[in-house]
């Protein structure tokens, strides 16, 4: 197969953002009618590393319609309870893939790690039309259950997609995401096939490297904390700094290229729906499935 090399077209500076309970994440882009990075909707970067930003608040009860969260953690926990009646306590290396669809109403609650700190990312995967009201679902993988492929001075942890003879536990997206941490040493490669006209996303938190190098072994220098943004291709390489190595999330999906109207944590094709969704919850009928006691 010829390989075309995508390459960064823009580098995104994350802004300081207040969500929750007064959580300050750094945002990388949120939902927008426009969709620039269909299929993904949100890229959250939650991390509480100084005490005096003073004790965690979190996501109090708050409901979600038409999309999928997907929280991933590095270190400390986030608390979990949904109206499904799901509980449970996502830690450093899990991850949580919650498909939303037709509602639920969770709360999400960080917690410090035993050297004070808490660091994570939650992303928004939207659902394509026909499966915004379907029933929620939920993948919850714990850290020793991803695979972590190790080769040339590159650490792969696979959470969904396939690197090497590796495949991600999370399956069966509507996005057919590529979701996966990957942790270069110093000038270590990393290479691997993307589906052209899938949109790619690298988000990197520690050192700095090389990405979207083309053919000729020219790319971008991008160093932590940054977003890249690559064109279209069916092939990325990155090479991590030589001094520094480099740690990254790397996110691929397949766009769905239908209409985007996003209102808080609903996100549906219409104003339409979103005026459902509204009505759904004044009335006390946003949650088609009920707590299970
Ligand atoms: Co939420």
């Amino acid at each position: 197969m010829t390989h075309l090399h995508r390459t960064v077209t823009q580098v995104i500076e994350p802004q300081f953002v207040i969500e929750g309970a007064g959580v300050l994440l750094r945002r990388s882009f949120g939902p927008q009618r426009a969709n620039p990075f269909d299929p993904f909707l949100l890229f959250d970067h939650f991390a509480f590393n100084d005490p005096i930003e003073g004790p965690i608040v979190g996501f109090p009860t708050h409901p979600h319609r038409g999309i999928e969260t997907v929280t991933y953690m590095l270190e400390g926990k986030v608390r979990h309870r949904d109206s499904l009646g799901n509980m449970g306590i996502i830690g450093p290396g899990d991850v949580q893939w919650m498909t939303s669809g037709s509602g639920i109403m969770h709360e999400e609650m960080p917690r410090r790690g035993p050297n004070g700190q808490v660091n994570g990312f939650q992303l928004w995967v939207n659902l394509p039309a026909r499966q915004k009201m379907g029933s929620p679902r939920y993948q919850e993988v714990i850290a020793g259950d991803i695979p972590a492929v190790e080769q040339d001075g590159a650490k792969v942890r696979v959470v969904a997609g396939e690197f090497g003879d590796a495949k991600g536990p999370v399956t069966e997206i509507a996005a057919k995401p590529l979701y996966m941490d990957v942790t270069l040493e110093p000038s270590a490669q990393f290479g691997l096939e993307v589906v052209a006209g899938h949109s790619l996303v690298a988000y990197i938190f520690e050192g700095q490297g090389l990405f979207g190098m083309d053919e000729n072994g020219q790319g971008e220098l991008i160093e932590a904390v940054h977003m890249a943004v690559f064109g279209d291709g069916n092939r990325v390489r990155v090479q991590a700094g030589n001094g520094s190595g480099v740690r990254f999330m790397l996110v691929a999906g397949a766009p769905f290229k239908e209409p985007v109207v996003p209102y808080g944590p609903f996100v549906m094709n219409s104003e339409e729906e979103i005026r459902q969704a509204l009505s759904d919850l004044r009335n006390g009928t946003f949650v088609k499935e009920k707590l299970v006691e």
